[in-house]
């Protein structure tokens, strides 16, 4: 019986999972030097914590189950809600403001398609703590670095900015009743996913008013938040929420990314809990679906039972990234290949034990080496050692047997050298 994997999921090969292993380090390293402690949490927790705050959408994507004890458990979609119950354990023991990142294995029952798998790593960053300012931008700021390292420029990507706040401000100023306001942000959130006809009928049946919505969907075209005066007069609510993006924007071109950063206001985001600036990072090309998504969440502690504290994060998964790097040849040039420093080659069929201690010797120094099992002749051994990308061979033969010394031949130009075993040895240590 021939059982294939199951649709969505990735099996990752050697490979596959040296693309995926670089990808994580990378995310790894860009939060290390940006100041966050790494942390993870469990990979299911109780079905309420993902139905109470995180959106409709993510609700119908659930994988949940029933454990023996009756509980309705589900596979995490998203590490979110998580982090806000961890946090909320411990709040008066951790030191303010809290920077940590993880890299959860997900999973979401969505329609698989290109760059949305079922299973999927998803690299979070998240800042508890501070107010609006300074954290967004830093979230942004680290997201924008790793891209930056591995090789995107402002040609290929761009962050594509906005704020709920200012959007609900905008909307009620607008005439949009506050109650219509989280319904109005799903469907503004689907409208890259829909044709520009279903779009405006599904605007149109939330908001009949044929002016509101003519607005609406001039703020969406929007590129600087000057034009916002257009369509509504200014107020408190407004007048802040729009110095909150500036205050982002300043840092963020200070921090030299001004060139990677836009604003745009049909970036709403379909998570529920979000409060205030939110973000996604997309390719130039506008091709492929969102590479990661943000922004500030300030009442998702406080609404786990927690205190209310502010909160800002981003969460970026490996499958569309992987592919617009794929696409500009930046795999090929950056993930490592395969390598093993050592061959241990027999040229003399009798002495295979020898074989072993150098081996294992190697080894113990730290050093990768392999020799081959089916001992054939030192050509064939030599032909393998070049198939693993070998670095060195070290061809043990007559000159064993009579001073213990090997010979070293080095793979890529061929140069060999007669050295005293021992020698060798130690060489490799310091
Ligand atoms: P999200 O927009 O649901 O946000 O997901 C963020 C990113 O995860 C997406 O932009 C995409 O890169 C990746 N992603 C989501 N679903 C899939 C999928 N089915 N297959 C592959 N990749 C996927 C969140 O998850 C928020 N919790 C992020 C966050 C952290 N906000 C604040 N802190």
């Amino acid at each position: 019986m021939k059982i294939p994997p199951v649709k969505g999921t990735r099996d990752f090969y050697p490979p596959e999972m040296a693309r995926r292993n670089w990808i994580i380090d990378g995310w790894k390293r860009a939060s290390l030097r940006n100041g966050f402690e790494e942390y993870d949490g469990p990979i299911f927790e109780h079905l309420t914590m993902y139905q109470v705050k995180s959106g409709q959408e993510i609700v119908e994507q659930l994988f949940s189950f029933q454990d023996r004890g009756g509980r309705e458990l589900a596979i995490r979609p998203e590490i979110t809600p998580t982090l806000a119950r961890m946090v909320n354990q411990k709040i008066s023991a951790l030191p303010k403001p809290i920077k940590w990142f993880a890299v959860p294995r997900l999973c979401r029952a969505e329609r698989p398609q290109k760059g949305r798998l079922r299973e999927f790593f998803q690299w979070n960053i998240d800042i508890i703590g501070e107010d609006p300012g300074q954290a967004d931008a830093e979230i942004i700021f680290t997201t924008l670095d790793y891209l930056r390292t591995v090789g995107l420029t402002s040609k290929d990507i761009q962050a594509k900015i906005s704020s709920r706040r200012l959007l609900a401000a905008v909307l009620t100023n607008i005439g949009i009743p506050a109650e219509r306001l989280d319904s109005l942000y799903a469907v503004l959130d689907k409208k890259p996913k829909l044709p520009p006809e279903t779009f405006d009928a599904i605007l149109g049946e939330q908001v009949p008013d044929a002016g509101q919505a003519g607005k609406i969907r001039e703020l969406m075209g929007f590129r600087s938040i000057e034009q916002i005066a257009g369509i509504t007069e200014a107020n408190e609510a407004l007048g802040q929420a729009v110095d909150e993006l500036r205050t982002a924007f300043d840092i963020l071109s200070s921090m030299g990314m001004g060139e990677y950063c836009t604003f745009d206001p049909s970036i709403v985001r379909g998570l529920a809990y979000y409060t205030g600036v939110v973000f996604e990072v997309h390719d130039i090309a506008g091709e492929l679906r969102a590479i990661c998504g943000g922004g500030r969440y300030d009442n998702l502690l406080r609404d786990f039972g927690g205190p209310p504290i502010p909160a800002t994060g981003m969460g970026m998964g490996d499958c569309v990234l992987e592919i617009l790097l794929e696409e500009r040849g930046l795999l090929e040039k950056q993930v490592p290949k395969r390598e093993i420093e050592y061959f241990v080659a027999l040229a003399d069929p009798e002495m295979a034990k020898a074989v072993y201690e150098v081996v294992a010797r190697i080894r113990s120094q730290g050093r990768s080496a392999n020799f081959s099992y089916r001992h054939g002749g030192l050509s064939k051994q030599l032909k393998e050692a070049a198939g693993q990308s070998a670095r060195m061979c070290v061809i043990i033969g007559q000159e064993y047997q009579e001073h213990r010394q090997v010979a070293i031949k080095n793979m890529a130009t061929g140069a060999q050298e007669l050295v005293d075993l021992e020698q060798f040895l130690s060489r490799l240590s310091s």
